[in-house]
């Protein structure tokens, strides 16, 4: 994988990252046909201690941060450029409390020096190499968020315009809407039939379907044992009017926001580009796709939310510790008395008792619904649970 940076990566190459990237990043994200591993997938573990970015937060001139990890020489002159420190126009700055500006990149960037040099060289002022598969990996490798660039990023060549609302909530958007280099899919229509056409796995494989699967979730209860609540149901559990704003975690092509949109309520969507334009589809939608990793500081702030959601993704793929930190964050923009639903999270039974169900009580939510059934998809000998929760921030004393 160490490609020259100098040169184009060839068609190879890119297969090569594509190969990685599918086998690699199986586990993740908000699918109903979700083939769980148990085991922890090992792409996303938190990154250990080991590299220390120690800047003077007084200095005088530009400075660059010392970062462990790659020499000086490996980095790219236009990640010194965007990371060094800047000096304010107009000294010290009280807010700052301090005359010096420090552009954040997430601290893991530089232990990939190869992949950072690579995403970094480019002509200043120019276009940007077409690279969303090199991006999104150093993003998930925990380079997050990504240095900015001075170029100008790829945008399809014939771009069409999105359908006006309310058609575009429900219509397959243009083709042309979507720059496909990164995906196997080079159009909807594949996306649309790869559950019919393609073996395999794909993250969220029969979401950009917008007549199947999709059309009915949150809206008819199932029987399903109780795990699939209704939107109509869960908002019934506050006073009417109450639930305004909020936040889906993993939200696949952004259904649950537009279900929610039908209520008047302003839902953003969080979701990766894994193998399928899912921010570009969310958008053409017309709703707000937002491109953040699940290992991000959610950035939104203390007590603003009226809920959060999240299907499928949170489950036992994600480091213990990361979960745990996760769920924190997820309590701190919670609104006292602001909701959390926790969709079919998934897990094998003795997990649920011995590691989630204690993690979930350790953060202080109220328990409204709290339904365990049985996960049968992958065959029962697996032992996999579902687990679906309301839980609610309580509205006095929840610090
Ligand atoms: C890019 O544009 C800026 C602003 O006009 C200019 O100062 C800079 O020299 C340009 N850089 C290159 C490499 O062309
Ligand atoms: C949403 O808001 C519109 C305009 O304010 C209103 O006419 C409509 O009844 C509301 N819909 C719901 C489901 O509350």
């Amino acid at each position: 994988m160490e490609l020259s940076h100098k040169k184009r990566p060839g068609a190879t190459n890119w297969f090569f990252i594509f190969l990685l990237l599918s086998t690699n990043l199986l586990t993740l994200l908000f699918s109903t046909t979700f083939y769980s591993s148990c085991s922890r997938s090992p792409w996303i573990a938190v990154p250990e201690a080991t590299v220390t970015v120690s800047y003077q937060p007084t200095g005088r001139s530009a400075v660059t941060g010392s970062l462990n990890g790659a020499s000086d020489d490996d980095l790219a002159p236009e990640f010194k450029a965007f990371t060094s420190g800047q000096l304010l126009a107009f000294g010290v700055n009280p807010n700052f409390d301090s005359d010096t500006m420090y552009p954040p990149v997430g601290r893991p960037c530089t232990m990939f020096p190869d992949l950072l040099r690579r995403f970094m060289t480019y002509k200043v002022n120019g276009s940007c190499p077409d690279d969303e598969l090199l991006a999104q990996k150093l993003l998930l490798k925990g380079c997050e968020p990504l240095p900015r660039r001075r170029c100008r990023h790829a945008s399809p060549r014939d771009y069409v315009e999105p359908y006006p609302l309310p058609t575009s909530l429900w219509t397959t958007p243009s083709d042309s809407s979507v720059v496909w280099t990164a995906y196997t899919c080079k159009n909807y229509d594949c996306l649309i039939n790869r559950k019919h056409r393609q073996q395999g796995f794909d993250d969220c494989k029969d979401c950009f379907d917008l007549a199947g699967a999709e059309k009915n979730r949150w809206t008819a209860a199932k029987s399903n044992g109780g795990l699939d609540f209704t939107i109509d149901e869960v908002l019934a559990t506050k006073k009417p009017g109450t639930i305004r704003i909020g936040l889906d975690i993993g939200g696949g092509v952004a259904t649950f926001a537009i279900r929610m949109r039908d209520r008047n309520i302003t839902i953003v969507t969080t979701s990766m580009n894994l193998n399928g334009p899912f921010n570009n589809f969310i958008a053409a939608r017309g709703v707000m796709p937002l491109y953040i990793s699940i290992s991000q500081r959610l950035p939104f702030f203390d007590n603003t939310l009226d809920i959060v959601h999240s299907m499928h993704v949170l489950s036992n793929w994600i480091p213990t510790t990361l979960l745990h930190f996760l769920m924190f964050d997820i309590y701190r923009v919670l609104r006292p008395g602001g909701l959390f639903w926790l969709d079919h999270f998934f897990c094998v039974g003795e997990q649920l008792e011995h590691v989630y169900t204690p993690l979930i009580d350790s953060i202080g939510f109220n328990k409204i619904k709290w339904v365990v059934g049985r996960k049968l998809d992958r065959g029962p000998e697996l032992q996999e649970m579902y687990l679906s929760a309301l839980l609610e921030k309580p509205l006095k004393n929840s610090w």
